[in-house]
């Protein structure tokens, strides 16, 4: 898992911090990742983009995080973010989460990428 952060880091334009969190105990708990560590290793459901996305089970973009009153920041540098739920049977069982150094930098696109990559690893969780 590590390794495919490290493949859309290296490959994609803005992509700057790039991680999973895993459900464990009702709440994310963060796993692997490449980009600069984070204070946000664990994170109830409804808090930050992160928990909102688990707790609404879908797909938050957004494109301007100081804009946004629930939201957990890491670093200054963030502008903007994309989180995907990972589905197993029905149920959120983790995210990938993205974040860019540059505005908007996520679109439909980014999305349809993201859920693929989501469905392959809900195969090896
Ligand atoms: N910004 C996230 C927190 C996790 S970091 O982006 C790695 C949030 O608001 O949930």
């Amino acid at each position: 898992m590590k390794e495919i952060c490290g493949l859309l880091r290296e490959e994609l334009e803005g992509y700057d911090w790039v991680g999973f969190y895993l459900v464990e105990n009702g709440e994310l708990v963060l796993g692997p990742y490449v980009g600069e560590p984070t204070d946000h290793t664990n994170i109830d459901f409804g808090e930050g983009i992160c928990g909102q996305a688990a707790d609404r089970e879908e797909t938050f973009l957004v494109d301007d995080v100081d804009q946004e009153n629930n939201y957990l920041s890491c670093s200054s540098k963030v502008k903007s973010e994309i989180v995907v739920p990972i589905f197993k049977d029905g149920k959120v069982i983790g995210e990938i989460d993205i974040d860019s150094h540059k505005k908007s930098n996520f679109d439909e696109e980014d999305k349809d990428l993201l859920d693929e990559i989501a469905a392959l690893v809900k195969k090896i969780l």
